[in-house]
């Protein structure tokens, strides 16, 4: 049987430095095996590069990360990663199961062919996110939200039990963010695995979390919503006073009376499908941009 430690994630006292400035300020908390966690915080909080630091790509200047119960180390088979920066993938004609055994054949066995074994993980992670289907079709002529589907497919080649998913909603319209939130949900449970999904919106997030982990200012906040989205733990991640209100079921955090996820990210404009579009520019530069009638912004991916 496969050693499996019940805490996936123990940050202990660790401090994140990057260019000489703390991200991460002596932050301590775990996550539990087969947790689905929203990590959350303002742009610049530290969400990449505390994933970068999971994998190993990022240095601790102090304090100790451990990973299902060992230490960190690069090309960690046991992690799944999902990276921020996706741009360029609408204009490829690559097949969408090309495209999935491809992460199989260059970065987990390094083989120049595929063998029976990386041809059964694919249609196995394929079928977990429901893909065949659009598998037999080219990147170019899918969806962002059906190209999102292969994206997760090749995260769980090799069957990972830590899923670090960075940004994923980020091109997608609210439709499309449900729909792929749900998936990583359903995936989760199936295969008891823990995940940890970045976000700038809660929202989406909320009726499929388990706990949030929120980052600011260097510092960090796990715990259940109820915990952590309220107005003293937030004003002191934000270092200002940050209202949390609760409409409808959905949460809104405000500082001031501006939505703290629209200061630098503006998701919708009403009209609910502008970030379609999203990576689909041929600029071959890794930015993104929205269509919308106002409110047009540039994300920094
Ligand atoms: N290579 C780097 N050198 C110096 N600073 C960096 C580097 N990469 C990112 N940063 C800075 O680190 C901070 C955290 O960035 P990041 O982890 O990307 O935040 P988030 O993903 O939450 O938006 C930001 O202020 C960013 O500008
Ligand atoms: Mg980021």
């Amino acid at each position: 049987m496969i050693h499996e430690s019940k805490t996936a994630l123990e940050v202990d006292r660790v401090t994140l430095e990057l260019g000489g400035r703390a991200i991460l300020n002596d932050a301590s908390f775990a996550v539990h095996t087969g947790e689905f966690i929203g990590v959350l915080g303002p742009n610049g909080a530290g969400k990449t590069t505390l994933m970068r630091a999971l994998l190993g790509l990022v240095p601790v200047a102090s304090g100790a990360i451990r990973v299902n119960g060992e230490a960190v180390v690069r090309g960690n088979p046991s992690i799944g990663y999902m990276p921020q920066i996706r741009a360029g993938l609408a204009n490829r004609r690559v097949l969408g199961r090309d495209f999935v055994a491809m992460a199989a054949d260059g970065h987990r066995w390094g083989l120049p062919h595929r063998d029976a074994r990386t041809r059964a993980d694919v249609e196995r992670v394929l079928d977990l996110v429901g893909a065949r289907q659009l598998a037999a079709r080219p990147l170019s002529e899918l969806s962002g939200g059906e190209r999102q589907r292969l994206l997760l497919a090749q995260c769980l080649l090799g069957n990972p039990r830590l899923l670090l998913l960075d940004e994923p909603l980020i091109s997608l319209d609210p439709r499309h963010q449900t729909s792929v939130v749900e998936l990583v949900r359903r995936v989760q449970r199936e295969l008891n695995i823990t995940v940890l999904f970045s976000a700038h919106e809660l929202n989406p997030l909320l009726n499929s979390l388990d706990r949030v982990l929120y980052l600011g200012n260097g510092r960090a906040a796990l715990g259940t919503v109820d915990e952590v989205i309220t107005k003293p733990v937030l004003s002191r991640l934000y270092g200002s006073t940050i209202d949390v209100m609760r409409v409808n079921g959905r949460i809104f955090v405000m500082s001031g009376d501006v939505e703290i996820d629209k200061l630098d990210h503006a998701h919708e404009n009403g009209n609910g499908h502008q970030h379609e579009h999203e990576h689909e520019h041929d600029h071959g530069h890794a930015h993104a941009h929205s269509h919308g009638k106002k409110g047009t912004h540039t994300h920094d991916v």
